[in-house]
């Protein structure tokens, strides 16, 4: 009888860890990923999957990040999709704690929501070459 409940134990607790190894992972979905390549990525474009969700391919070059400008509204999750069509460069958004490579034939991500408000500046934080320091883009929440 003492067999079943250590049964039944091992299994509540086999599926509590089930469930918070899935429940992490939920949480932490907008760790970094790498992903496979794909040439539809070299095409800089901001698509609206709904309301508030939305997907930013951003391709870095010397010495710009395309699109420049992305505007969503607030509340928005945006799925950044970064590579690089020459050098290697850096995605990264201070505020958001974002922090990529952006790489030729190769694709990041990372999903970010925007809950608050106001202009976030994407910076390169990679040395590039001459205009380094100068090389941004904006999401501009509101
Ligand atoms: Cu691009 Cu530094």
């Amino acid at each position: 009888k003492s067999e079943k409940k250590v049964l039944l134990l091992t299994g509540a607790l086999m599926s509590l860890f089930v469930f918070s190894v899935l429940y992490a992972r939920d949480k932490y979905n907008d760790a970094p990923e790498c992903l496979p390549y794909d040439k539809v990525y070299e095409t800089p474009k901001v698509t609206k999957i709904d309301d508030k969700t939305y997907q930013v391919y951003a391709v870095a070059g010397m010495w710009q990040f395309e699109p420049s400008e992305v505007y969503i509204p607030t509340g928005s999750e945006v799925d950044f999709f970064v590579t690089s069509k020459d050098v290697v460069h850096g995605f990264n958004i201070a505020e958001k704690n974002v922090n990529l490579m952006a790489v030729y034939g190769n694709i990041n991500k990372s999903t970010v929501k925007f809950d608050k408000p106001g202009v976030y500046t994407i910076t390169c934080h990679e040395y590039c070459g001459a205009g380094h320091q100068n090389m941004q883009a904006q999401v501009i929440v509101n």
